[in-house]
């Protein structure tokens, strides 16, 4: 089977990359704050290496992860040690019942890997629904996606190192299927020797309109909009918004 955030990618997204939900944390506990959230129940959809769980639990909240990928499982375990974190699919895992859902780093965009056998991924609307059950009144739901482009479709090249890792990640849009392919070539040195392993990912990605996420959400029965950052200190990078929708309270 295919890999899908093993084990070097998944160090790679702990070493190289947690900058971003670290990044996004102020301004996202800021909102559930606004919101009347001080010690809240918070699940975090694909919580990759815990970085956001640990934020919200040193605020007070209690938070809880869904991850599919065992290895980040393990960073996050280690990073975030008083989260509750189930290992498996989002589409699988029974969503509690909450006061806010977040989804950081594109993670409801993702398709199955290559190869892999998987639950059949609902269309955004009937996933929606599924949140706006799991959550009370009132409660929150943040997350960001890759979408679609007015100008043209996406290309980019992109080559991050660290200590003991490389990686070099392709990113093609097929603006006609609205799918991304992301193709990940990783270097990892082994253990503390000068020898060094090569592994490779290929990521797909969904790549809906920004306007068919909203609607979505409002059919959902969210009160939503959509913003190019997650505060003052997390943009989006080009073709990606952040979404940031409220359950009405009722009545
Ligand atoms: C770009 S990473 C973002 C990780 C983390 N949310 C962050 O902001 O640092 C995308 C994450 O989504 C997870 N993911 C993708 N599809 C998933 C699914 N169906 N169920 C659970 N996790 C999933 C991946 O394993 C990965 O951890």
């Amino acid at each position: 089977m295919a890999s899908f955030y093993g084990d070097d990618l998944a160090h790679i997204q702990h070493d190289g990359f947690r900058d971003f939900s670290a990044r996004a944390a102020p301004a996202l506990l800021k909102l559930l704050h606004g919101a009347g959230l001080r010690r809240g129940t918070v699940v975090d959809l694909g919580c990759g290496d815990g970085t956001w769980l640990r934020a919200l639990t040193r605020a007070g909240h209690a938070a809880i992860g869904i991850e599919v990928s065992p290895a980040l499982v393990k960073h996050a375990r280690r990073q975030a040690p008083r989260a509750r974190i189930h290992v498996g699919s989002i589409y699988t895992t029974p969503l509690p019942a909450c006061d806010a859902v977040t989804a950081l780093g594109e993670v409801l965009g993702y398709l199955p890997a290559a190869g892999e056998r998987s639950a059949r991924i609902p269309g955004f609307a009937a996933f929606f629904r599924r949140v706006a059950r799991a959550l009370r009144p009132g409660g929150l739901f943040a997350f960001d996606l890759v979408v679609r482009s007015a100008k043209r479709p996406l290309h980019t090249r992109n080559y991050r190192e660290g200590e003991g890792w490389a990686v070099l990640a392709e990113s093609i849009e097929d603006a006609k299927r609205g799918r991304l392919t992301r193709d990940i070539t990783m270097f990892r040195r082994i253990g503390a020797s000068d020898r060094w392993r090569r592994s490779h990912e290929v990521h797909r990605v969904r790549v809906p309109e920004k306007t068919e996420i909203l609607r979505a959400l409002r059919d959902a029965g969210f009160v939503a909009k959509a913003s190019n950052a997650y505060g003052r200190n997390a943009a989006m990078l080009p073709g990606r918004a952040a979404f940031f929708a409220r359950k009405p309270k009722r009545g």
